[in-house]
């Protein structure tokens, strides 16, 4: 007969591991941070180090605060507790694991009904005894705490201190002040990024102050701005959740200001952050993914300027497999067709909106890479087409940050047409027409490139995919798409 034999884990293997779990400086602290909005505080007071003889990070809040029990019980690894629908917790390790993850000493006071308790962690006692020993500190030692003035003057409130640098100590040579402070200058911009909403909601604003500075929200949507185009809210309903989907096309880089661009989180955010921003109960998960749509899904207007706001409520957790961390989670298939769908509304609205304009100027035409436009004063303009079929083809074989560069490249070459020159050229009968070899060549091998790529997406027969090909340029000129076939149609022989 089979018997049951507990099999406990070993509290210092397990502790280790867990320190290696992903976590960064920043994601550790959000993860601090979540805690504390779950208690409802108000204001959250992050102090780091400011000398080399105080070496410590310390989070207060004024939120619920714990009784001793209470924060006996959050200490141990996997905590339990009923979650609310508005929790941001969810695997009772965020307090612990986050935390060790950057330091070996762990400790939590907390105050509620005047009375302050604290515990701790000891990666170092743990790994001697080989035993779950959380070590219960008293008064005298409380009072020790760095920061504890602090939490004695707040009615309620819970202080998270992290001592003990060991990885820091490793990656800076022992300069452990400035690598946190470096850390921390990072950590910032995470926080008013992913905190952003908590931290400008109009009617119980969250206030986090870094040594005092207040931390002001990064809008990565700028709702605020005239020329910010928002989309309407879709909302789809899963599992009986609603989940809401809203794009945005940001304004173009020359409507914006300075501050506009400090808003966003600086011109790289600005550049690199578009893509998908996923909320959790109001905290951002994950941004600046398409999550692979290819570039037939995303047009060029989207793939530079567009952001689109996803809500997804705590209780969908289980559907797309939120990570521990909170950093990471992968969106199922069902609801990344819907998503699929919102982002091609919005691009094909907004193709109606530029062939509108352009139907009134000069037709654009997608089967073509060279389009023309009329500019503000009326002039004509020869501009590449970032939509036409070759262009978005093309783009399908890099990741976003490419892709996105590819864009700027396209822009800059435009930018660049020496239209006098070839005018010049043209006039004085002195401009060849016809394609060199090394450039057919060149042709003839993207060509195939995108048979490959487009046979891969739509799964259609050799001819039926040919068809497709030799319709945009510049694999419509017949000695290209003759040459093309015949490599294809070898291959695939
Ligand atoms: N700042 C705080 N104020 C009040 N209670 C807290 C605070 N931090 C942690 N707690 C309590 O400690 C528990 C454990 O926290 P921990 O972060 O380890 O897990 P969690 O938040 O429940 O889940 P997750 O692992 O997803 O973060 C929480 O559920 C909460 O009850
Ligand atoms: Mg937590």
């Amino acid at each position: 007969m089979s018997v049951k034999i507990e099999n406990t884990p070993s509290p210092s293997v397990l502790m280790n591991s867990m320190r290696s779990i992903g976590y960064t400086f920043k994601t550790a602290l959000a993860d601090i941070i979540d805690n504390s909005i779950s208690a409802k505080a108000k204001n959250v007071y992050i102090n780091v180090p400011i000398n080399d003889s105080e070496l410590f990070i310390s989070v207060l809040d004024d939120g619920n605060g714990m009784t001793r029990n209470e924060l006996f019980n959050a200490m141990k690894y996997g905590s339990d507790r009923e979650y609310g629908l508005s929790d941001l917790g969810r695997f009772g390790l965020g307090l612990k694991s986050a935390s060790l993850s950057q330091c070996r000493l762990l400790t939590v006071l907390s105050k509620n009904e005047n009375v302050i308790s604290g515990f701790q962690w000891d990666l170092d006692l743990v790994i001697k005894d080989k035993k779950w020993d959380c070590i219960e500190l008293d008064e005298m030692e409380i009072a020790e705490i760095p920061t504890v003035d602090a939490l004695m003057e707040l009615p309620m409130g819970t202080l998270v201190v992290w001592q003990n640098f060991d990885i820091a100590y490793k990656k800076s040579n022992g300069r452990i002040r400035e690598y946190l402070s470096d850390e921390m200058a990072d950590a910032e911009k995470h926080l008013r990024l992913v905190f952003h909403r908590f931290l400008s909601n109009r009617f119980k604003p969250l206030k986090i102050y870094v040594n005092n500075d207040l931390l002001e929200p990064l809008d990565p949507f700028l709702e605020d701005h005239p020329k910010t185009d928002s989309k309407k809210v879709s909302e789809i309903t899963f599992d009986g959740e609603t989940i809401k989907v809203q794009p945005f096309i940001l304004p173009h880089m020359t409507d914006l200001s300075d501050k506009d661009i400090d808003k966003l989180g600086g011109i790289d955010a600005l550049r690199n952050d578009q893509g998908f921003y996923i909320y959790r109960n109001d905290r951002l998960i994950i941004y600046g993914k398409w999550f692979r749509l290819s570039s037939a899904n995303v047009s060029a207007e989207l793939l530079k300027y567009g952001r689109i706001k996803v809500d997804i409520p705590n209780s969908l957790d289980e559907i797309w497999d939120i990570d521990i961390k909170k950093q990471n989670a992968t969106i199922p298939r069902q609801i990344l067709n819907y998503l699929k769908k919102a982002v091609s509304d919005v691009c094909s609205r907004s193709k109606e909106k530029t062939t509108k304009r352009v139907r009134l100027t000069l037709e654009r035409d997608d089967n073509k890479i060279w389009n023309k436009s009329l500019d503000k004063n009326q002039k004509e303009r020869f501009f590449v087409n970032k939509e036409s079929e070759f262009i978005r083809h093309f783009l399908d074989e890099f990741d976003d940050n490419n892709k996105r560069k590819i864009l700027n490249f396209i822009d800059t070459i435009s930018a660049t047409l020496p239209l006098d020159d070839i005018y010049n050229a043209v006039c004085n009968k002195n401009n060849a027409t016809n394609i060199e070899e090394e450039q057919f060549e060149a042709i003839v091998l993207e060509g195939v490139s995108q048979f490959r790529m487009i046979k891969n997406i739509i799964q259609k027969s050799d001819e039926e995919v040919m068809s497709l090909l030799t319709r945009y340029e510049p694999f419509n000129d017949e000695a290209i798409a003759d040459k093309i076939r015949r490599i294809v149609i070898n291959e695939n022989a």
